[in-house]
């Protein structure tokens, strides 16, 4: 059974005998709508969204305490959730995604079986427990790639895909000896309203891949409107690497958006194919994003960006070619994603 919960519903109704819960239902700017729903245990529920829904966390933890065969918990939008404890009695849950609950600060879940989760949120304290069968971690918050990096191995040890964006990135990411053995799909999207800080390292993302040795596929996305770090021509031509050589069997794709001279960014290119012995592909785009100059059916469709964003793409190509063409291992294939002509006339 599903049970979906929006705010635009007035009336709802589940049949049952037992607990009472009275859910509040909000809309935008107009009175509150009440609803009372006689539950019964709900023996057979086993997913449940709530969107806009004024439940608290303790109501919403009787209604979960009451819903022992639940495996999706699907939560957008309702603001009056501060805390929310999912209890251990749910051990069938195994995917949980939160999304714009506001005010919702932590998240303490004693559910053993939980393998999935989103949470797309800004400051969630997020405690899973002993998070054994977590497989695959969405998160995206301020910061939020130090975060997974420092504290992730120890609370999910068993992470297979991971999936980071942060907003404004400033704090590089440490140098630790605390694995992701089993990560397999890594994806990194740092968002920005400009440009990156220039005192932003991305080197320090290698931390990540020093750490994953079962590492497959790792998407890099660090599109920004433009860009004010040091350029690879600039400055001293030394290039970074790791201390040790830190060989990868197992990477085969390595892809990074907005891709450009930034000294670190093309270290951190560097050091990874360098080491990535099985690698199949490289993707290095130097455009904002996938699909800015795409080719279908023969007809090319550019979208406008930027002189600035235009000339450092032609410095990125240039870049390319100088510092990391040569160090693509002879079974992976260089994909570079440039402007083309038309992409020249569109830029202003
Ligand atoms: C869930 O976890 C419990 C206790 O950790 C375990 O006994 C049970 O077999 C698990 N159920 C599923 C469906 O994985
Ligand atoms: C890359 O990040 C930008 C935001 O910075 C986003 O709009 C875009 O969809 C992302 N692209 C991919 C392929 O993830």
């Amino acid at each position: 059974m599903l049970l979906v919960l929006l705010a635009f519903l007035k009336l709802f109704y589940v049949p049952g005998v037992g607990s009472r819960l009275l859910l509040h239902l909000g809309l935008k700017s107009s009175p509150l709508y009440y609803m009372k729903i006689e539950l019964g245990p709900l023996r057979s529920l086993t997913s449940l969204r709530l969107q806009s829904v004024r439940i608290t966390g303790d109501e919403l933890e009787c209604l979960l305490s009451n819903s022992l065969a639940l495996e999706q918990l699907k939560l957008s939008g309702c603001k009056e959730i501060i805390f929310l404890k999912i209890p251990c009695v749910l051990q069938q849950l195994k995917s949980l995604r939160v999304l714009t609950c506001s005010r919702l600060q932590a998240i303490e879940s004693e559910a053993p079986n939980l393998s999935r989760v989103y949470l797309c949120e800004g400051k969630i304290k997020f405690s899973p427990g002993e998070a054994l069968h977590m497989k695959d971690f969405t998160l995206w918050r301020v910061n939020s790639i130090c975060y997974a990096r420092a504290e992730l191995p120890s609370i999910m040890p068993n992470l297979e895909r991971l999936v980071l964006t942060s907003c404004d990135e400033v704090v590089n990411t440490p140098m630790l000896p605390s694995k992701f053995l089993y990560l397999k799909h890594l994806t990194i999207t740092m968002v920005s309203g400009g440009a990156f800080s220039p005192s932003y390292d991305y080197f320090s993302l290698v931390s990540f891949f020093d750490a994953s040795p079962s590492l497959e596929t790792l998407l890099l996305n660090v599109s920004s409107g433009r860009m004010e770090h040091e350029s690879v021509f600039g400055g001293t031509s030394h290039l970074r690497q790791l201390p040790e050589q830190c060989r990868h069997d197992c990477l085969k794709r390595l892809e990074i958006i907005g891709f450009s001279s930034a000294k670190g960014l093309v270290e951190l290119t560097c050091c990874i194919v360098k080491n990535a012995v099985s690698l199949e592909h490289l993707v290095l785009n130097t455009l904002p994003g996938r699909g800015w100059c795409s080719k279908v059916d023969n007809r090319i469709t550019c979208r406008p960006f930027s002189k600035t964003l235009f000339e450092e793409a032609l410095r990125t190509v240039a870049a390319i070619t100088s510092y990391i063409q040569d160090e693509v291992p002879p079974g992976a294939k260089l994909t570079v994603v440039e402007p083309c002509e038309r992409c020249h006339s569109s830029s202003r």
